[in-house]
């Protein structure tokens, strides 16, 4: 095994990837779009990070990697560090044995859609599917805003705006163009990684006349299974294998197109599709897609992991977090799991594990705004979301991957056990799940990871208004796994104050 090693220094820069308007975007060694991670399975992965920004606070997170052993290394502020202030360095070090497609963003509160977001690919030289394809392609998805994320949180959590109303982006990218042009040769196959890395809304993602073959979601290999339509949610991410036709007379589009269901109001001219196109032949045209009627996605509860993994059907610990969006007293809308708006403590909260010894199995140190719960080493946890709101919600568990168990349509209410007839024997494994308007969604998992891991809804706007819970799992296993670990840089970011973070400040 391998290091791979980069150095971001982290700083403002200018881009105009929908060509309407300029903008400062957060660059990386004065670039943007910024670079990918790519590493092979079991490899180290080094990230030495500078904060050039000047008037911000920075961290990365690697979404979807179990950071086994290295919990410090996650990346959310207040959590597992504290934010690392402009002039400052950083290193996250950390191994890799997961295969698959995931993306890096930062975790400062509001931060990644200022551009601060790339993919992260882990080959795997025990691919299943490696030889039923050719090449392949990441190819990523996202919503795009011409205002800065300081500005529109100012305006979105403000007694102005008491609905809670989110901004709406002003265009959808695809690579961080919206000229894409993918070469391919007639007959070849090609396994696309797509990855949602917006802020807000979730794709729907097709290639005109040519058949998806599902093989990975959020790095868990599946049974291929065919499919016309995905509906790729912010964070989440599939690797399709998709056959070029075997005559190269024409070109087709590739379409992702943001859900507006998410939106409260959809502004006039507002292009929700981006369109790039599958090129066989330079010469001819690029045809502009054809009309959608219904979009009809497929089902991702359908998949099954490779493995075939077995439901974890002996319960030990269940939680149930039941979310809505309502007023603080300060007339702005904030999202709460079971009456709490979470509010980021003082100081991480890993940190808070580290040095309250046995008291560290206690929830209550972890303060009454962190909605923090203390999982048992081994516990099979069950995670029952009931969704009393009539948006559509995708749900992120940092450390690990969850089986999807239940996942009800719209309108469906509560969860209610002795409503359920049966249960999947494989269940569909992933680490971000969409949650339906009104609906539910139960989770589970195994508590082998020990670390303190945020499980939030992945759209920014909620983040910033409160939707997140944190597992401390094992916490006298990382007291053992971590004490005096953590490095010298990490504890002086901390040293030198924090400014401002993420959470709300109503609480
Ligand atoms: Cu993709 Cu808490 O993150």
């Amino acid at each position: 095994c391998a290091t791979v090693t980069y150095d971001f220094d982290i700083g403002w820069t200018y881009a105009n990837p929908d060509g309407q308007q300029t903008r400062p975007v957060i660059g990386v060694n004065g670039q943007w779009p910024v670079p990918p991670i790519v590493a092979t399975k079991g490899d180290r992965v080094v990230v030495n990070v500078k904060n050039s920004l000047g008037n911000e606070s920075t961290s990365l997170h690697f979404h979807g990697l179990y950071q086994n052993g290295t919990t410090h290394m996650d990346g959310p502020v207040a959590v597992s560090q504290c934010g690392i202030l402009p002039g400052s360095s950083f290193t996250y070090n950390f191994t890799v044995d997961q295969p698959g497609s995931y993306w890096w963003h930062s975790h400062e509160r509001g931060q990644y859609p200022d551009g601060l977001r790339a993919p992260l690919i882990v080959h795997d030289s025990e691919d299943p599917f490696q030889d039923q394809y050719d090449e392949e392609i990441v190819l990523t998805l996202s919503d795009w805003y011409h205002g800065r994320m300081q500005d529109l949180l100012k305006g979105f959590i403000n007694i102005a705006n008491p609905s809670g109303a989110e901004p709406v982006p002003q265009a959808a990218l695809m690579n961080d163009t919206q000229n894409l042009g993918i070469k391919v040769q007639p007959g070849k196959t090609y396994l696309f990684r797509l990855i949602n890395m917006g802020a807000f809304a979730a794709h729907y993602v097709w290639f005109e006349e040519h058949m998806m073959r599902v093989v990975e979601v959020d790095g868990v290999y599946t049974e291929p299974t065919e499919a016309e339509m995905l509906y790729v949610t912010a964070a989440q991410r599939y690797s399709v294998l998709v056959t070029a036709k075997n005559d190269s007379s024409a070109n087709f589009a590739v379409v992702g197109s943001m859900d507006q269901d998410l939106f409260d109001a959809v502004p006039e001219g507002l292009n929700p599709n981006v369109t790039g196109w599958l090129v066989y032949d330079d010469t001819k045209p690029k045809p502009a897609p054809k009309e959608i009627e219904a979009f009809e996605p497929f089902d991702d509860y359908n998949l099954v992991p490779y493995d075939k993994e077995q439901l974890l059907d002996r319960v030990d610990h269940s939680i149930t977090l039941d979310m809505k969006m309502d007023n603080l007293r300060d007339g702005a809308n904030y999202a709460f799991f079971n009456g709490v708006s979470y509010v980021s403590p003082k100081v991480p909260t890993l940190y808070s594990v580290l040095s309250t010894g046995a008291n560290a199995t206690n929830p209550i140190i972890y303060g009454s705004n962190t909605n923090s719960f203390v999982l048992g080493a081994n516990e099979v946890v069950e995670i029952v979301l009931n969704n009393d709101d009539p948006g559509k919600h995708p749900f992120h568990l940092h450390g690990h991957a969850f089986q999807v168990v239940t996942r009800s349509e719209d309108d469906a209410g509560f969860y209610d056990p002795s409503n359920v007839t049966a249960l999947p024997a494989s269940p569909m494994k992933r680490d971000t799940v969409l949650v339906r308007p009104n609906g539910h969604i139960v989770l589970r998992f195994r508590a082998d990871n020990p670390g303190v891991w945020l499980f939030h809804c992945h759209l920014e706007w909620h983040v910033a208004s409160g939707l997140t819970a944190t597992m401390i799992e094992s916490p006298l296993d990382v007291q053992q796994q971590l004490s005096g670990k953590i490095p010298a840089d990490h504890l002086k970011v901390c040293d030198a104050g924090d400014v401002p973070t993420a959470g709300n400040a109503a609480g």
